[in-house]
């Protein structure tokens, strides 16, 4: 029987600790453990974390070990090796695959009855084997995906058209990587077309305005990386929208990374596409209206996606 205010976070390395703080100010769970191969770093992380409950809501927080999530609703895993500068995502398949399969035995081990969202590196590809390894129904093995990605394109959007970014719909779907793609031809704000907006606020609504916006997009952790060495405020406050959207029910749509059976003329690999996501993991994976250059794109992005696949020994 899963606890639905229990959440694990497998790996508490930059990316994981800042999932487990921004969990703790959002209040979303009641009960958070912190799992690492290194305990001590786990131990830490909680330690610290648990010092700011005085501020925020009644919280338990304790660093523990597979045992622990037997009943979690949902494990975060992030553990694995990070980009360093000048490196993909892709780049990271073969180091983070081993040590997922091995994560994948021990939740299994533990009999955990709970959904698992894949966060580490190269995301799409990591979901793929994690569906796999662990044999969970699809719906119970999702990816952050392109959640992020589409986060960062709606603020750049909203910096360039002066809106506040949460009156912009659009999405980045495919893979969280190079080969992503803008769901231009459905971008509206607030339900008006973008190029009409971006009119009516006398901005310029040319092609190569938006070739570069999603170019920015698209690079944006490389930037960060070479800035700072690592990603983790945005990715930490994207998994957090993740995990309330099941936890709460909510059948938000999200473009979170899932195993495809069919949809778009593509199965068995995962990717990014807006879903339904609620209690039961992945709902409803939809299939939305692309025009005829996204559709291509998409199916060019699957196809770098089965290419690393193939290659996982
Ligand atoms: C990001 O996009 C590195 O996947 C991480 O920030």
């Amino acid at each position: 029987m899963v606890n639905i205010q229990k959440t694990a976070i497998i790996g508490c390395g930059f990316v994981g600790s800042t999932i487990a703080y921004t969990l703790l100010q959002r209040g979303t769970f009641s009960e958070m453990v912190l799992i690492d191969a290194d305990t001590k770093k786990a131990e830490g992380e909680a330690m610290d974390i648990n010092h700011g409950l005085p501020f925020v809501h009644a919280m338990d927080i304790y660093a523990g070990d597979y045992d622990d999530i037997k009943d979690a609703a949902l494990v975060i895993i992030t553990a694995g090796a990070n980009q360093k500068p000048g490196e993909t995502r892709l780049d990271l398949v073969q180091k983070n695959t081993k040590i997922l399969r091995s994560i994948i035995h021990d939740i299994k081990a533990a009999k955990c009855e709970g959904i698992l969202l894949i966060v580490s590196n190269p995301v799409d590809i990591l979901t793929c084997v994690a569906l796999k390894e662990s044999g969970f129904p699809k719906e119970r093995v999702i990816g952050s995906g392109t959640v992020l990605d589409t986060a960062r394109l709606k603020y750049l959007l909203g910096e360039h058209l002066k809106v506040d970014s949460r009156s912009v719909h659009a999405f980045i779907i495919g893979e969280h990587g190079d080969s992503e793609l803008a769901v231009w031809s459905t971008a509206n704000i607030s339900g008006i077309d973008i190029g009409h907006f971006s009119e009516l606020r006398g901005s310029t609504s040319e092609e190569h305005v938006w070739e570069a916006i999603y170019q920015d997009v698209r690079d944006s952790a490389y930037e960060i990386i070479e800035r700072k060495g690592a990603t983790y405020y945005g990715i930490g406050i994207a998994v957090a929208r993740i995990a309330e959207c099941i936890i709460r029910d909510s059948h938000a749509v999200l473009p979170i990374s899932v195993f495809l059976s069919g949809q778009y003329g593509l199965q068995g690999l995962c990717l990014s596409i807006p879903t339904v996501v609620g209690q039961n993991g992945a709902e409803q994976v939809l299939e939305i209206e692309l025009d005829a250059k996204e559709r291509q794109k998409l199916i060019e992005s699957a196809e770098e996606i089965r290419k690393t696949l193939s290659q996982i020994v």
